[in-house]
């Protein structure tokens, strides 16, 4: 593999060149120079889905220099490694094969690959998750004192919650009957809150964790499993009808008395923020039935099969992590932000801050050096549009810095209750309008002179970049394709920044001090770490009651 420091690259060298000239460019002429502009800067996948990214300071010339930097670095060589089985997870010496997650079709992983054992691996933990997730919706597995299951309870946290909570609000209209509840924080009112609502007769509590280790998955288990336990009278048999576990740490979960029938396998070669495709998937099967979990994994894949072959010039993950590059290291806006015209897809920005920040958030290259010329991963800021529109939106229109956007909404929608959907819609389009040229009137009264002290704080200068992904219908098959992309625009920008995006090492030394901190808390002892910390310590220790 070639790990090379992309600003030594020649085509980084005329990207800069190019750059000189673009830093000054407006989108406004942009399209005004090039009649084809929409059409050549936008793509349709499989007719569900357009996506445009012609509001971009960017042009052709933009993304040809980039795709020639994707040669020179072996672009191509990098991904045939990854789906060669290569240990591209260096750190961890780990494989990185999520997308042998939903390639039902073997397209990706065939026999000439030798790759039948994953593939069989994958088929029986489908299975399983079938089976299962029928057995429950059938009544046939029930509680420990025969009554139907009612409400499953994922808990877990990071990968192991985030994905699975995204997409199980994103598709609502496709939810069965079962109420689904998230445990994640290690403040025990999260665990209150939905033990308050739950019969625990009615309860299944998946227990959800890569390592099965995680100090707020394993301590809030047991505080279920206790509460569980108490409510039969200790006992503990009844773990048996409302645990299941899913993770890669079969000793872990055993020994927390989890049935060895009831754990889901969780792959080596599956990272946490990249596993929602798998067994921890198990709450989205259980949520909208098991044939629609397939459509979502056949949305993924079709946006995988567009990654791995579609020419680079027009391979929309590709595009994207090329216009994130270009804006967070040559214009040096450091922050993007996702916006969703859609209430129920309000996660996708706290799931796309896991997965872009923690793959990303990197200081050191793939040759270990510190990185001191370019930037890595930009800051993600989300939210719901219209409500953001009503918060931040003055600073993307006037603030000082600029955050490229991408804005996120469906056509069809089943609330088009007195209009409702056509007033969301010309919002959302508004939006993107008015970023990307301003306020065109007044700045024709500026360029006359026929300007006064008030006008200044009233004029839109525009030229604020956004990509548009307007979805047909947000279904589990488009929904897949929509993150699908970001997993390969964020794999991709790994890639051109040298680093490593599959490990997450940043997580560990606050995990480290805090369990220091515990036992110093739990003792009513002095912390010895630093005066200020020491101070807060010990204010903590006399002040608690
Ligand atoms: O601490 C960060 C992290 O390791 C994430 O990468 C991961 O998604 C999360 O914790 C949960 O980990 P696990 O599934 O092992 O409980």
């Amino acid at each position: 593999m070639l790990n090379i420091n992309p600003v030594s690259t020649k085509n980084w060298m005329y990207l800069n060149e190019h750059f000189s000239y673009m830093k000054d460019v407006k989108m406004f002429d942009l399209f005004l120079h090039n009649k084809f502009r929409f059409k050549e800067l936008s793509f349709i996948f499989k007719d569900q889905i357009i996506f445009d990214y012609s509001k971009n300071i960017i042009t052709l010339h933009t993304i040809n220099l980039f795709v020639n930097l994707l040669k020179e670095i072996n672009f191509s060589n990098y991904l045939k490694f990854m789906l060669l089985g290569g240990k591209i997870n260096v750190t961890e010496n780990r494989s990185v094969l999520h997308v042998a997650l939903r390639d039902r079709n073997n397209f990706f992983f065939n026999e000439g690959n030798n790759f039948s054992k994953i593939k069989e691996d994958v088929e029986n933990n489908l299975k399983k998750m079938e089976l299962f997730t029928n057995s429950i919706l059938k009544g046939e597995l029930t509680g420990f004192s025969g009554k139907k299951i009612l409400n499953i309870v994922n808990i877990g946290i990071g990968g192991s919650d985030l994905g699975s909570r995204m997409v199980i609000n994103a598709l609502s209209d496709y939810k069965n009957y079962l109420n689904i509840y998230f445990i994640s924080n290690i403040d025990v009112s999260d665990l209150k809150n939905v033990l308050n609502k739950v019969n625990i007769e009615n309860t299944l509590f998946i227990v959800c964790s890569k390592t099965f280790t995680t100090l707020e998955t394993i301590s809030n288990a047991k505080i279920v499993r206790d509460f569980v336990i108490n409510f039969y009278d200790r006992n503990e048999s009844s773990i048996s009808n409302h645990f299941v576990a899913v993770t890669n740490n079969l000793r872990e979960a055993k020994k927390f008395g989890i049935n060895v029938n009831n754990i889901f396998f969780m792959f080596d070669w599956v990272g946490g923020r990249f596993s929602l495709c798998s067994s921890v998937g198990l709450s989205i099967c259980l949520s909208i039935g098991f044939d629609n979990f397939l459509q979502l994994l056949d949305g993924f894949h079709d946006m995988d099969v567009h990654f791995f072959s579609c020419d680079l010039s027009k391979n929309i993950p590709v595009i994207f992590s090329i216009i994130s590059i270009w804006y967070n290291n040559f214009f040096k806006f450091d922050v993007e932000s996702i916006l969703v015209y859609k209430n129920n897809l309000s996660y996708i920005p706290l799931y796309l801050q896991q997965l872009l920040m923690e793959s990303n958030g990197k200081n050191v290259d793939r040759n270990g050096n510190y990185i001191k010329d370019y930037f890595t991963s930009s800051v993600l800021l989300g939210g719901v549009g219209t409500d953001v529109q009503h918060s931040f939106f003055q600073f993307l229109h006037q603030g000082t810095k600029c955050i490229p956007c991408d804005f996120i909404a469906e056509i069809c929608s089943d609330n088009n209750i007195d209009n409702s959907h056509f007033k969301l819609m010309s919002n959302f389009f508004a939006q993107t309008h008015s970023l990307a040229f301003g306020d065109i009137k007044l700045k024709k009264h500026f360029s006359k002179g026929k300007y006064n002290f008030l006008n200044k704080f009233k004029v839109f200068k525009g030229n604020k970049p956004s990509n548009t992904i307007l979805v047909k219908k947000i279904t589990p098959y488009t929904l897949g394709s929509i993150i699908s992309l970001y997993e390969h625009k964020i794999f991709t920008q790994g890639i051109i920044l040298n680093i490593f995006s599959f490990d997450q090492w940043g997580v560990e030394l606050g995990k480290n001090i805090s369990s220091l901190i515990f036992q110093n808390l739990l003792h009513k002892k002095n912390s010895n770490l630093d005066k200020s910390t020491d101070g807060l310590v010990n204010y903590f220790n006399t002040k608690f009651k």
